[in-house]
């Protein structure tokens, strides 16, 4: 059983899939892995550590290959060597890379799309979305505490009281609840809200003040999978005038509503931007999923009305050493809960493994995709 890793090529990934730490794991469980030199490097890990932990090194490390490890799904041009049924363990953006889907199919590979992992709790510790939502809760907060000419908390000094910034989180997701969290640390007046009301009592219990839509009546947005459903447009007329009335008073705002297969909700309007002070910052986190804010734009800081608007199509690249390290646990708990010891491999069972796998038997075979 050959492992491989991959280093990632697309633009502005720093990630990778694998760690020092995951390899040893992997080598113990009696699998040998190859590592394409340099794949670390942007996570701060060096060839020498994966060295070190057993891995070889080598720049033809997909050659004879079972599964290969990715953050993204590799380019099928670059799987060539592995061997027949490999599995691809990845990030594989099945909806918006669909074409490579067919390619992976054509090849005779069994793809495995890490994203469709079902939100069961033994699965928890295999989701690739909760592990690198937290982080990049946690860094739009950061980032947009950077950007702002003022300070987060209320210090009281001789010169006079600095106002503690009010900060204001849209969609209480994971990324959404580290990013209540992240900013409640700094010391600013959080806020935030959702369409799931499950997400109330998770938004007290950080210390930060719920702000819902009331006056619809028998409104629920939890759908399948604890996932948001798209709201009626009474629901979202009712959310825009709420938002509308609050964000006017905010300093900090952060993003993060998605919606499975579809483009992000807007949440934000440029008459919305309009009323905010000069100098508040907004930090969309949905934006390479179409965006939760009028006007932002992936990897710039578009001003409008004096408001910054941040958005980074990859924020987990940005914490890439953290983000490469719970990414590659990812996907160890994955394979080594279903490794099969007398067979020497990891062996899927029906529930999980008919969720991620895409292609098998030179098909697609995925319901989602076969759905769409
Ligand atoms: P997500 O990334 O799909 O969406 C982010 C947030 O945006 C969600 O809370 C969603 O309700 C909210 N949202 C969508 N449309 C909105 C709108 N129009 N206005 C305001 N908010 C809107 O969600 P995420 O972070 O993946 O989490 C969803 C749920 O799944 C959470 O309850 C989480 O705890 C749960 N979960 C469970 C896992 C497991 O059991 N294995 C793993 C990961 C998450």
């Amino acid at each position: 059983m050959r492992i491989a890793v991959l280093k990632e090529t697309a633009s502005g990934e720093t990630r990778v899939a694998a760690s020092p730490e995951t390899v040893k794991k992997f080598i113990a469980l009696g699998a040998s892995v190859a590592v394409e030199p340099g794949a670390g490097e942007t996570s701060s890990i060096s060839d020498a550590d994966y060295a070190a932990a057993g891995a070889e090194v080598a720049k033809d490390a997909v050659k004879g290959a079972d599964i290969v490890l990715g953050v993204q799904g590799p380019d099928p041009k670059k799987l060539k060597g592995a061997n027949a049924g490999a599995w691809i363990v990845a990030g594989l953006d099945p909806f918006g890379q669909r074409a490579r889907v067919d390619e992976y199919a054509k090849a005779g590979f069994e793809a495995l799309a890490m994203e469709f992992m079902p939100r069961i709790t033994r699965a928890q510790s295999m989701d690739i979305l909760s592990s690198q939502s937290n982080l990049s809760g946690y860094k739009a907060v950061i980032e947009a505490a950077n950007a702002y000419g003022r300070a987060f908390p209320m210090m009281m000094t001789a010169a006079g009281t600095v106002a503690a910034a009010k900060c204001f989180v849209m969609g209480v997701g994971v990324a959404g609840l580290q990013a209540i969290a992240t900013a409640r640390r700094l010391g600013a007046q959080v806020s935030a809200t959702d369409v799931r009301s499950a997400t109330k009592e998770q938004i007290l219990s950080l210390g930060a003040k719920p702000i819902f839509v009331e006056s619809v009546a028998g409104i629920e947005g939890e759908g399948a999978g604890g996932y948001a459903t798209e709201m009626s447009e009474e629901y979202q007329k009712a959310q825009a005038e709420l938002v509308s009335a609050h964000i006017a008073k905010q300093d900090i705002v952060i993003t993060t509503a998605l919606i499975p297969g579809r483009a992000a909700p807007r949440l934000i309007s440029d008459a919305q931007i309009k009323t905010m002070k000069p100098g508040s910052v907004i930090f969309d986190l949905a934006v390479a999923q179409g965006g939760n804010v009028e006007g932002s734009k992936a990897d710039e800081v578009v001003v409008k009305h004096g408001v910054k608007i941040i958005g980074w199509s990859n924020t987990p690249s940005h914490l890439a050493a953290d983000a490469s390290a719970l990414f590659a646990r990812n996907l160890y708990n994955f394979l080594s809960a279903f490794w099969d010891k007398e067979a020497g491999k990891p062996v899927l069972d029906e529930e999980i493994g008919n969720a991620v796998r895409l292609t098998q038997g030179g098909k697609v075979v995925n319901e989602r995709l076969l759905g769409v």
